[in-house]
């Protein structure tokens, strides 16, 4: 039997993303799309909270994009390793209920989270168009995957090496103006991907729901890091979301604050390659 919290199944997805199983049976046994994880890497390490990108049995696989120290320590733990922490679920699952027809929009690591959320709608029986946008051909993820939850699926590319030639609000907008009526619209991925994805699915009138991945702390409610404001009121993504109403979201202060730490993400990033560097060397 895999130890508690045991990588068993380690698989590289392009050289930045990479995709762990973990056993957490409890975990495995609740978890619904939308819901994250709050894990530690190591006892003294930052907590980072990852979606579930799907269960399987007693595994709980998640998505990662080394961005920065702390996903970079993680990427250092071989299968067979074991993290310090993995709590969760946290958050509340994405509505899927009612909708029969709908258009599931992923951005670049936003793919991960969009394909449980596709796959979801498609088992409670909607008709599914997943939109995934990539900004070129050779980091494209779980394309089988993402193809197997939806009926429709459209990659897109930024510079036009793979699929539609364009960003996923151009393919969007290509199916509204040919007729499809969606009940709902969710998008998940970049700030700025969410925030026009929104801007047209109001000049159309599409229910949209958007999944918000502000810096959070403690994931329970209690430290208020994770605000965001939603139609002119304060909510706590990892209580309240990470979904919510992207029509009364306040995106311009949401892109503000996450650009808060940058310069101290950075300098511990360029120190980790360094370090990193300084063992490859010695
Ligand atoms: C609910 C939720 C779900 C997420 N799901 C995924 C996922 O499935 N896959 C994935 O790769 N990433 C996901 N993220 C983002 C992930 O948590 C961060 O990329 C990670 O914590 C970065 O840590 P770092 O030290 O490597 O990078 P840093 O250099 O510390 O930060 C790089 C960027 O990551 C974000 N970030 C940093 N710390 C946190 C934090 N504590 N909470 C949230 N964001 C942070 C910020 O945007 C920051 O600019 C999710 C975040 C949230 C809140
Ligand atoms: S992370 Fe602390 S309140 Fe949400």
């Amino acid at each position: 039997m895999p130890k508690k919290y045991e990588i068993v199944r380690k698989k590289v997805l392009t050289p930045d993303i990479s995709s762990i199983s973990v056993y957490a049976p409890l975990i495995a046994k609740k978890a619904l799309a939308g819901q994250f994880i709050i894990l530690r890497a190591s006892a003294d390490g930052e907590r980072i909270p990852l979606t579930v990108s799907s269960t399987e049995g007693e595994l709980v696989t998640v998505v990662y994009q080394k961005v920065g120290d702390s996903t970079m320590t993680l990427d250092e733990i071989p299968e067979g390793g074991c993290l310090t922490d993995f709590v969760g679920p946290l958050g509340q699952p994405t509505p899927v209920e009612g909708v029969e027809r709908a258009a599931v929009v992923g951005g670049g690591l936003g793919c991960a989270i969009a394909l449980p959320v596709a796959k979801a709608l498609h088992d409670a029986g909607a008709k599914v168009d997943l939109i995934g946008g990539f900004r070129t051909k050779n980091i494209v993820i779980l394309e089988d995957e993402m193809r197997s939850a939806c009926d429709d699926l459209y990659i897109c590319t930024d510079d036009g090496s793979y699929g539609f030639n364009g960003f996923t609000t151009g393919k969007l907008e290509e199916l509204l103006k040919a007729g499809e009526q969606y009940d709902k619209v969710y998008a998940i991925g970049p700030l700025v991907m969410m925030k026009f994805i929104c801007r047209l699915t109001k000049q159309y009138n599409v229910p949209t729901i958007v999944s918000m991945n502000p810096i959070m702390i403690d994931g329970t409610g209690m430290c208020g890091c994770c605000r965001v404001t939603v139609d002119g009121q304060v909510k706590f993504a990892c209580v309240d979301g990470p979904d919510f109403d992207g029509h009364k979201i306040d995106f311009d202060e949401t892109i503000a604050r996450a650009a808060t730490y940058k310069e101290f993400e950075q300098r511990r990033r360029a120190e980790h390659k360094c370090r990193l560097e300084g063992m490859e060397n010695g």
